[in-house]
């Protein structure tokens, strides 16, 4: 990809707050915002991170209504922010050269780093940004500003390290997520929660190793933690004068095999735990129930070496050349009288960051919206997708060598089928050097619309579209 993509990962000091000007026809009843979350910046003077997953969190609104879009784009003022500005990056993913324990107790326990760069979730009325840590920073929906810290204090058993992809029930609207807790028995406690400070215990699965894992599978009955063999050794982990960043001391075990543990939500019970071969994934893209099978849609990769493949000295050398995703369909039996089985299908070779309408979250569904890469990936995605999983079939768009965020399909209220809406994506003009939004068609993936936006958006995370926001 050369140099071109590394505008991708430059560091951005704008903020601004105007009307973008729209080429193209947004459908009349668009109306609501999208607010996408990501780093925003690298480095500020001299000090800067190392990782991409590092970088300063950033909030990107656009919101849309009378046929136009205004945009907005905010630092989250957060004290990890603060300690930046005075010099000092806190430690991160994978940034830092301080000892473990520091780390730790950055990261993890004493007040958890809040660097909330993945997403921006609304639960219980309040708009929350979030990352891994169990301290969530609460931001004003319109001027973007932090308002507060929240984090669980009540009694339910919770963990050091939390899940930033948060499920939403598709029956009851209510939220369900994990966190992991390091000890000398670690322990994965999943719940479900109505509000950022109230909670129910689900369930709790004691391990010795517990694994590194980015996001999970809900449907009405069962959540599935697909543990990868990328682990660690809490005590080591825990150990005073151990260096080095939070994630270099995870390994990868290839002879534990990738464990499903499928929990039964009424019954607050593992009632299987089948093992297959191993491999690594990020994002879970959705999952539903079918008969008596559990279908579970995740995107994997061979290994945990993707994690190493996104140092920013890479990334910004073009260094690439390593695999991408594969977006794979697992089913499972959860809870049939015989030896649990798994059957794999490769759903499509070249995916990041995939993505279906949140009207099927939990449910059965046919279309999966995704960027769109070569395998082995060799530059940052440059398309995006939509795989139809009944027939195989893929509608694609693009735009020269320019490279796409993640796709946010938004249903239209006229109930026009599973496709019938947009796709909203944050398009990188490598030539003109700034971003656009793109609006496609959600059916057919053509261009509806374009706004051009006043600077390069650097690669971001996750979008979360929330129609009240008008
Ligand atoms: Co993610």
């Amino acid at each position: 990809m050369g140099s071109k993509a590394a505008l991708g990962f430059h560091s951005l000091t704008d903020e601004v707050t105007r009307n973008l000007h729209v080429e193209g026809t947004l459908p009349p009843w668009l109306s609501g915002s999208l607010i996408r979350n990501g780093p925003g910046a690298f480095e500020i003077g001299d000090v800067g991170v190392e990782h991409w997953f590092d970088g300063l969190a950033m909030l990107h609104k656009f919101t849309f209504g009378d046929g136009g879009v205004r945009y907005r784009n905010r630092f989250l003022r957060t004290d990890a922010y603060e300690s930046a500005r005075n010099g000092a990056f806190e430690s991160g993913f994978a940034t830092g050269t301080t000892t473990l324990f520091e780390r730790l107790k950055s990261f993890l326990i004493d007040a958890p780093y809040d660097n909330t760069n993945i997403i921006a979730e609304r639960l219980g009325g309040r708009y929350l940004a979030l990352t891994e840590t169990p301290r969530w920073v609460e931001f004003d929906p319109d001027s973007l500003t932090v308002k507060d810290h929240v984090q669980y204090g009540g009694s339910e058993p919770a963990g050091n390290l939390a899940c930033a992809h948060l499920r939403r029930d598709p029956n009851t609207g209510g939220i369900v997520n994990f966190e992991t807790e390091f000890g000398r028995t670690s322990n994965y406690h999943i719940y479900s929660m109505t509000s950022p400070t109230e909670r129910n215990h689900i369930c709790s699965i004691p391990v010795s190793e517990p694994a590194y894992m980015h996001s999970f599978a809900l449907t009405p009955n069962y959540v599935v933690l697909t543990e990868f063999p990328f682990v660690v050794n809490p005590l080591d982990l825990l150990r005073p004068g151990k260096q080095g960043p939070f994630i270099e001391n995870f390994e990868w075990k290839p002879d534990r095999g990738t464990r499903f543990f499928v929990i039964d939500r009424g019954r607050g019970t593992v009632v299987a735990q089948p093992r297959t071969e191993a491999f690594f994934g990020f994002h879970h893209a959705n999952a539903y129930e079918s008969g008596d099978e559990l279908v579970i849609d995740l995107e994997t990769v061979p290994d945990a070496d993707a994690i190493d493949t996104l140092y920013l000295y890479r990334l910004r050398a073009g260094e690439l050349g390593v695999f991408a995703g594969r977006l794979e369909r697992f089913r499972l039996t959860p809870d049939s009288p015989g030896e649990p089985y798994i059957e794999r299908e490769l759903l499509r070779d070249g995916t990041a960051l995939p993505t279906v309408s949140p009207e099927k979250w939990g449910r059965k569904y046919r279309y999966v919206y995704t960027q769109g890469t070569d395998q082995p990936m060799t530059e940052w995605p440059q398309e995006i997708l939509k795989i139809d999983t009944e027939t195989g079939n893929v509608t694609r768009f693009s735009d020269g060598e320019n490279n796409f965020s993640e796709p946010i399909f938004v249903p239209s209220p006229n109930g026009e089928g599973e496709d019938g809406g947009v796709v909203l994506t944050v398009m990188l003009d490598v030539s003109a050097e700034h971003s656009w939004l793109v609006v496609l068609d959600g059916e057919s993936l053509a261009e509806r619309a374009r706004a051009r936006i006043p600077h390069a958006i650097p690669f971001d995370f996750h979008g979360r579209f929330f129609p009240e926001l008008d």
